[in-house]
């Protein structure tokens, strides 16, 4: 085999050198330069790109409408909350790239997987950060006994493609991307170019086998995935393990997916005995009353894009200090401020002898403005010391000239009320449903005052 060349390519004009350096002698721009392979003839600066291995392809040109579609047949990965944010399971040739910090469960979460997919699948686990007794300790921990699933430990990827194809595994998992070197380059593992060197021919080789890949990347302290962004460009699906290490629920976002929607969350709880599906995310952060309770108002908030129901309470107290206390937690206190002189001046109704506490049960934490009308009328109601209805949700923006305003996806914070066995809800009359849905009534509203008088 000839001896690869090496040269170092700027990532901002793309010049090439022939020896590394601090500065960019082309554009002037200061550690650009990065490693990369020196391909001779352009048919091999093609070999590189995903799919597209062999000379003969060329010959392969056909119209769009004769392309045959091989029927895309998905596997469950057999955590439905992990085939969610995947679009409905894995698709065979599928590179994903799921990053996270450190701690957070990406290797339980995939050896979960595997260890589901091995019952029909092959399946090949490289470890490069922890030895084999310690993913061992592991499976152990989760209860897995007699798994099938084949184990390497290696770092050099050369070994891995090798190891690979002696096996031919349907589902490899990668862990993680950033220990992971190849012998044609000389910069250490986890350097910008080793990563993307390594990932891309790991991307061609799921491509050309039709086999699932999954990497698992570290995030950096600022919340991006170590390495090139162009991992995230490479990849057909790019997943986040969200939530703090010392939390019980972790999400799962979907940020790019080739095979399905973005929107999607997974949500999971970490137990000792390793990740648990919560199916049904949506409630998890509601308290339960037995029967209804003055100042506790049911709203539909999107995290992400998955609507959540939440819970928010006030609590309206006579006050004997000067100037009355107004906290709010889990949403903007200024906020709280403003919505109640919304409220004195548009629904008459004055606070400023009271204090008023605000809260959204669970450590929620709401950043959209649909929050609004849903704590001005815990407020009134806590103020009134009358009850709303039990199975009515709440969301929509308060103007500051007391106007009701929409907010985004109406129809599926709706849907999901519905679906939890809430009968009605209260929203701006630009989020009412156009077709009547079964079984649920809207309350349509344009005004503060207006919304007022439909709680009585
Ligand atoms: P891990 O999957 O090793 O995280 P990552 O690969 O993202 O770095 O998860 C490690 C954490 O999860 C660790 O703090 C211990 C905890 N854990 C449990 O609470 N229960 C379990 O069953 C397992 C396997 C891990
Ligand atoms: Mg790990």
């Amino acid at each position: 085999m000839a001896k690869i060349k090496t040269v170092y390519v700027c990532s901002a004009c793309g010049a090439q050198a022939p020896k590394w350096a601090g500065q960019c002698g082309d554009c002037g721009t200061w550690n650009t330069l990065s490693e990369s392979i020196d391909f001779p003839s352009s048919q091999a600066a093609n070999s590189r790109v995903a799919g597209f291995g062999d000379a003969k392809d060329l010959n392969r040109v056909q119209n769009l409408a004769e392309v045959a579609l091989d029927d895309m047949q998905r596997v469950p990965s057999g955590l439905s909350e992990f085939d969610r944010v995947l679009g409905g399971g894995l698709v065979p040739g599928s590179v994903i790239l799921l990053g996270g910090d450190p701690g957070i469960g990406k290797s339980t979460l995939l050896l979960q997987t595997v260890a589901a997919l091995s019952r029909h699948l092959k399946t090949l686990y490289v470890t490069g950060e922890e030895s084999l007794q310690q993913v061992s300790l592991r499976s152990h921990r989760l209860g897995f006994t007699d798994l099938q699933v084949r184990m390497l430990a290696a770092t050099q990827l050369e070994s891995v493609v090798t190891v690979a194809q002696r096996e031919q595994p349907d589902v490899i998992v990668i862990d993680s991307i950033q220990t992971m070197f190849t012998d044609q380059l000389q910069s250490a593992p986890g350097a910008v170019a080793q990563v993307r060197e390594c990932a891309a021919q790991l991307v061609r080789y799921a491509k050309q086998t039709q086999t699932v890949m999954f990497l698992i990347g570290h995030v950096t302290k600022e919340g991006v995935l170590a390495g090139p962004r162009i991992l995230e460009h490479m990849v057909d699906t790019v997943l986040y393990f969200e939530g703090e290490a010392g939390q019980r629920y972790r999400l799962i976002r979907a940020v790019k997916n080739r095979y399905g929607a973005v929107n999607e969350l997974g949500v999971f709880a970490m137990t000792d005995r390793g990740l648990r599906e919560v199916a049904n995310p949506s409630a998890i952060f509601l308290s339960q009353h037995e029967q209804a309770v003055p100042g506790s108002v049911i709203m539909v908030t999107l995290e992400g894009s998955r609507p959540l129901l939440v819970e928010v309470q006030a609590l309206v107290d006579t006050s004997h200090v000067n100037a009355p206390k107004r906290l709010a937690v889990g949403f903007e206190q200024n906020r709280l401020a403003m919505l109640l002189a919304v409220l004195h001046r548009h629904g008459g109704i004055a606070t400023y002898d009271q204090d008023v506490f605000a809260n959204v049960v669970g450590g929620v934490r709401v950043t959209e403005t649909g929050a609004d009308l849903p704590v001005i009328l815990a407020v009134v109601s806590s103020l009134k010391n009358r009850c709303l209805p039990q199975d009515m949700v709440v969301f929509g923006e308060v103007g500051l000239a007391g106007e009701i305003r929409p907010v985004p996806n109406g129809q599926e914070r709706l849907s999901e009320a519905r679906k939890h066995g809430y009968k009605r809800a209260l929203v701006a009359a630009a989020n009412a449903p156009r077709k009547n849905m079964e079984d649920f009534e809207i309350i349509a509203v344009k005004t503060l005052d207006e919304a007022l008088s439909r709680i009585g």
